[in-house]
């Protein structure tokens, strides 16, 4: 009896270790995970963003998933047929975004052409209290749109047909040496972009948002002109500062310019195109520029000499 008697105690023992472990474990994980969302501003989708590792995103990877706002005709790319609004990507899981405080809203009413001499007058490139103009602006026969040289509101090109049949000589010329390429994100409409960069000045603040995002008037994909190139299956670099690693995207660095587009925010440019580096952003410029460009390494804005 007593010999059993101390086995059940040491079993009991060894019961009570097993499950004060067990306790110890769970109560660990549970803090762990609140401090953890806590430190992501107790947003629970963030926070698990980032255990996935894409808080380097800083980024437009919502603009390539599908916006339940917008029609859509025919998935992310989107050919001449389709809606303007199909070729834009979009937001996912968009919260109700807060209005940006007033000095912030980008002008609606159309004011007077901006200047080409105008100098940004603040951290971010723009120039406070532009308007935006009547007219887009055209500097050597090139469409130009930055945070100097806004579009009006109502500009609304679609996606350019010429830049369209280049991308898709540039993407048979890739699909030669196996890199399957796909234009994610093309032509935007000013309120898409609006949503767009309320989204991120939402998420990031301003002063971020400005860093990878186009105010609403001045995104150079307002133009048409500017496609936003990835791979085919391979989504989780859309977008994303990962692209900048991949074979397509040197692929990219050294052959787009064959076919008249150019990396249009290059690394070590950032004071001149008011832009992080997007190793995934082409404008078409036409083959001629476009060569001379590259060849010369510099930004459009150095080739059009307004900077
Ligand atoms: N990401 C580029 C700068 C745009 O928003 O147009
Ligand atoms: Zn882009």
């Amino acid at each position: 009896m007593k010999k059993r008697g101390r086995f059940s105690t040491r079993k009991r023992n060894k019961t009570n270790k097993w499950t004060n472990i067990i306790a110890g474990l769970i109560l660990v994980i549970l803090a762990g995970s609140i401090i953890w969302i806590a430190a992501n501003g107790w947003n629970v989708k963030q926070a698990i963003e980032s255990l996935k590792g894409d808080t380097d995103r800083p980024d437009e990877f919502l603009e390539v998933e599908p916006n339940p706002e917008e029609p859509k005709s025919g998935g992310i790319e989107t050919d001449e047929g389709n809606s303007d609004e199909a070729t834009e990507a979009p937001l996912k899981d968009i919260e109700k975004a807060p209005a940006l405080p007033e000095k912030e809203k980008p002008a609606e009413k159309p004011g007077k052409p901006v200047e080409a001499e105008k100098k940004p007058s603040s951290p971010t490139g723009y120039i406070e209290g532009q308007q935006l103009p009547k007219e887009p602006k055209y500097v050597k026969g090139v469409l130009i749109a930055n945070k100097q040289f806004p579009m009006p509101k109502d500009f609304a090109p679609g996606e350019s047909k010429e830049a369209r049949a280049a991308f898709d000589e540039l993407a048979a010329a890739a699909l030669t040496s196996g890199i399957n390429l796909q234009a994610f994100s093309t032509y935007r409409s000013y309120d898409y972009q609006v949503t767009l960069y309320n989204r991120y000045v939402e998420r990031d603040g301003v002063e971020a948002a400005d860093s990878y995002s186009a105010r609403p008037g001045y995104s150079e994909h307002q133009t048409g002109l500017a496609f936003d190139i990835g791979e085919v299956n391979h989504e989780k670099h859309w977008a994303s500062t990962s692209f900048g690693d991949t074979e397509a995207a040197r692929w990219l660095g050294a052959n787009a310019y064959k076919y008249g587009f150019i990396l249009r925010y290059p690394e070590g440019k950032e004071n001149i195109t008011g832009y992080m580096h997007e190793s995934w952003h082409y404008r078409y410029v036409g083959k001629d520029k476009a060569e001379q460009i590259f060849k010369r390494n510099i930004t459009l804005e150095e080739f059009l000499g307004i900077r």
